[in-house]
């Protein structure tokens, strides 16, 4: 399917770009990435709505995760490599809505609960019950 290349929001563009830089090839690609935007936009418009992403990568998950955001949503994401971390932390630098945690994935509980988690590294496997129990719940919610 043909897409329009205007469809890949600018700080996409720019973590894909640090990406290359850095030799990073595990990036998500643009269909995973609209999923990740499309299950965000559920929470677009909900109150201090937070989402997490365990393994930021250079940041192209949690940039189409923003875009999916709205003005209100929150971002916390987490790596584990240093200069990843550091360099995805360069990418979101406007604003206090993504916060690039470097560590374990387990550094998620810091900041829960949240309204989506997406683990691309950490919490998929061995760690299961624990990323669940980061979810906001329903009655949290109420
Ligand atoms: C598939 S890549 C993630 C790509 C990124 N989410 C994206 O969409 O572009 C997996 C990332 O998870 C990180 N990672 C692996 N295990 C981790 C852990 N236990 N805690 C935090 N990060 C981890 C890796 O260093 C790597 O950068």
């Amino acid at each position: 399917m043909s897409r329009d290349p205007r469809d890949v929001p600018q700080l996409v563009r720019r973590a894909r770009a640090a990406a290359a830089e850095h030799g990073f090839t595990l990036s998500c690609t643009d269909e995973v990435g609209r999923l990740l935007r499309t299950l965000a936009g559920a929470l677009a418009g909900a109150v201090d709505a937070v989402a997490a992403e365990s393994g930021t990568g250079t940041g192209v998950g949690a940039a189409w995760i923003l875009a999916g955001l709205g003005s209100r949503g929150r971002l916390v994401t987490v790596e584990h490599d240093p200069e990843r971390a550091q360099v995805a932390a360069g990418i979101f630098t406007e604003g206090p809505r993504v916060t690039v945690l470097e560590g374990d994935w387990t550094r998620l509980r810091e900041r829960g609960p949240y309204a989506l988690l997406c683990c691309g590294g950490g919490g998929k496997r061995a760690g299961r019950e624990q990323a669940i129990e980061l979810l906001v719940t329903l009655e949290q919610r109420l």
